[in-house]
């Protein structure tokens, strides 16, 4: 079975039993699978229980994908989402990633694969500054990391073209 991607097991650690967490992206079903285990109980991001608050929030290599508009987007709807001094674990794409630039250029920072297995899925890469001023807009930053990923962004989604100097932003936000 797949382990849980690193900011789900620091979410997992963080939080107390029977925490309420949005999860963006179930893909393998690897990070949910830790949570329920960890007792959480989990909404997906795509089915948000209309006023409730929520405790905390994890998106891992959902973010990633869309546009710069398509990502503030979605972060508002996850700030709205969350309580006060919620949570949220999230990954982004890095412009140190080898596959900035690559593929087809949607915008100054959105490229599409022309191969492999997400052929045409737009990923949005940021830079430190511009990163930092999105999230800034709801959230104070409690960490943001650059890491490489290409162990952990999993094999089994880049099985055609396995990764190679994937570069992801390791970001810990509390909403304001
Ligand atoms: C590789 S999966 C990651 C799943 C899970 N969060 C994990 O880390 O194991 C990528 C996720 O990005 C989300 N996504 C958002 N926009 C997408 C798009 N345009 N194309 C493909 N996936 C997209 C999907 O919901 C999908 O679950």
């Amino acid at each position: 079975m797949r382990p849980p991607h690193p900011l789900c097991v620091a979410l997992i650690d963080r939080l107390e039993p029977r925490a309420s967490i949005i999860e963006c992206g179930i893909g393998s079903g690897r990070n949910r699978r830790a949570l329920h285990a960890a007792g959480f109980v989990v909404d997906d991001f795509s089915a948000l229980a209309p006023g409730r608050r929520y405790d905390g929030a994890l998106s891992t290599h959902h973010l990633l994908h869309g546009t710069q508009e398509s990502i503030a987007t979605d972060l508002e709807r996850l700030a709205d989402a969350l309580r006060i001094e919620g949570t949220l674990y999230a990954t982004f794409g890095s412009t140190g990633d080898e596959r900035f630039g690559r593929g087809r250029k949607l915008a100054p920072h959105v490229f599409a694969p022309t191969s492999g297995d997400e052929i045409g899925v737009p990923h949005t890469f940021w830079d430190e500054a511009d990163l930092r001023s999105l999230l800034d807009q709801r959230f104070r930053i409690e960490s943001l990391d650059e890491i490489i990923v290409d162990d952990i962004a999993g094999r089994w989604a880049h099985q055609e073209q396995p990764l190679h100097n994937a570069v992801h932003w390791f970001a810990i936000l509390l909403r304001q």
